[in-house]
């Protein structure tokens, strides 16, 4: 799928997304700004940056925030969350702001496998002495709780059984780090943040999943009933009476800095 199509699946259910699904993961968004030590005055890029939430993260920080995604519906509404930004619609694999122009970029499961172009073209926005962050699912989610919501759509998809595969597979043990370091950054010791997705009802759960783009992939091949039912069977083992569905996810991150 090329990046002008990105917002075919992700634009669909862009204010879901926005008001359900993205804040959850706002103990990754803390982790990664922290690390990069995003604060007053940082010059901030975060790129895939979907609907905005870690961008309003760091310019509540005092960082001057930039953003790009390629989905033109979920822009809509980080644009509307915060409207100081610079937030602009395009391609990862070709940021469109000059060399050396950032004091630190992130991507949140915004870069994955496949995409060392990417890291490439944000090492080259950063300054000397600048740093990324990027964070992925750690390796085994398939086990894990979270595991459960990507197992359910990959049942179902043929496209999402090899896609997410390769996604995944910057969480491989050293596999972050090389691409960091394929792209002249230097990566520092891997992180971990554990926390809980958070939803109220099972229906809720699968209101939140049915607006990410994987599940669009899925739906397109076997129709949305089947895609929720497949969601609910798996995530309905979660639901506890009097606390909801609370769905356990390990994240795991780098940050690599540019040399001087
Ligand atoms: C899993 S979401 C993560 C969004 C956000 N970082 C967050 O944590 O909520 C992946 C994002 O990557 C974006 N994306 C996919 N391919 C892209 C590309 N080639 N260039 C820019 N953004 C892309 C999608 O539109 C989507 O917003």
């Amino acid at each position: 799928m090329s990046w002008e199509e990105v917002d075919k699946g992700w634009g669909d259910q862009a204010h879901v997304w926005a008001s359900i699904m993205e804040p959850r993961w706002w103990p990754e968004f803390d982790a990664v700004l922290r690390a990069t030590e995003v604060g007053q005055g940082t010059n901030y890029l975060d790129i895939a940056c979907g609907s905005g939430f870690m961008i309003n993260m760091a310019a509540r920080r005092g960082a001057q925030a930039h953003g790009l995604d390629a989905s033109g519906r979920l822009l809509t509404l980080a644009k509307r969350r915060t409207p100081g930004a610079d937030i602009r619609h395009g391609d990862m694999n070709a940021l469109p702001w000059s060399n050396e122009t950032f004091d630190v970029a992130t991507s949140c499961r915004g870069i994955w496998g496949p995409n060392q172009e990417a890291v490439v073209e944000a090492a080259r926005v950063l300054k000397p002495g600048g740093c990324l962050g990027l964070s992925f699912f750690s390796a085994g989610r398939e086990s894990s709780q979270i595991g459960k919501a990507f197992h359910a759509i990959r049942r179902i998809s043929e496209h999402e059984i090899e896609w997410s595969q390769q996604l995944g597979e910057i969480g491989l043990e050293g596999r972050a780090e090389e691409m960091c370091e394929n792209a002249g950054l230097v990566p520092r010791d891997r992180q971990a943040v554990q926390f809980d997705l958070e939803g109220a009802d099972i229906e809720h759960e699968i209101r939140a999943w049915m607006s990410a783009g994987p599940a669009w992939m899925a739906i397109q091949e076997r129709g949305a009933e089947e895609v929720e039912s497949s969601i609910r069977e798996e995530l309905s083992q979660l639901e506890e009476p009097g606390i909801g569905v609370r769905t356990q996810v390990q994240i795991e991150y780098v940050v690599a800095t540019k040399p001087t």
